[in-house]
């Protein structure tokens, strides 16, 4: 085995909010105009180096390499009961909508309750993505709304773009290091 540690994670939210080219973006540097809606299940993999802090503050000498699966998941209704199994197994959780649509953003609520069900835990720990931040001007969803509603429901919210990129592996890493302390 050449790695310390295997992390699942596991992207879920509306269908199109842009999870398929959010875990792209992070594994691959890559973003694809066209919307191929994902059936199913599917999974990308990425190594990295985990440097946690000593006692004293400083990062440690020797990283931990991390080996990520990071599963991303159908967000259309039809595959519900097979995309679920799938939580189980999955340590972290990124939740994504899309500031440019309300609808998935009322969603949040339906993907806690189904995570709340069929999750390892209780309170697992979540990163809510408000994703497409690069569409500023089609903005429908305000990010001060957007942090409310994460307070509420304790999780932690960055908005994300995976087409420029912006706080895509920000948000993979931060996951990381709430699962790594957990
Ligand atoms: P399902 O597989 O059906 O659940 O959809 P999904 O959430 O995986 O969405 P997907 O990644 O396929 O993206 C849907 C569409 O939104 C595609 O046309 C993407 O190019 C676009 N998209 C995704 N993320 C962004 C983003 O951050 N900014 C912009 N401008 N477009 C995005």
């Amino acid at each position: 085995m050449d790695y310390d540690y295997l992390l699942k994670f596991l992207a879920l939210g509306d269908s199109g909010v842009g999870k398929t080219s959010f875990l792209f973006q992070y594994s691959d540097n890559v973003f694809h105009e066209k919307f191929i809606s994902t059936v199913g299940i599917d999974f990308r993999e990425k190594r990295l180096i985990y440097r946690p802090p000593t006692e004293d503050g400083f990062l440690s000498q020797r990283g931990q390499r991390i080996h990520l699966q990071l599963w991303d998941t159908a967000g259309q209704e039809r595959f519900r009961s097979l995309t679920t199994a799938f939580y189980r197994d999955s340590m972290g959780f990124l939740l994504l909508f899309d500031i440019t649509n309300e609808q998935s953003f009322v969603s949040i609520r339906n993907w806690l309750d189904q995570l709340k069900t069929h999750a390892y835990c209780d309170d697992p720990d979540v990163i809510l993505c408000g994703n497409k931040a690069d569409l500023e001007d089609e903005r429908v969803v305000s990010e001060e709304r957007a942090r409310e509603t994460a307070k509420r429901y304790g999780l932690v919210y960055m908005e994300t773009s995976a087409a420029s990129g912006q706080n895509v592996a920000k948000a993979v890493e931060l996951l990381v290091d709430m699962v790594m302390k957990r």
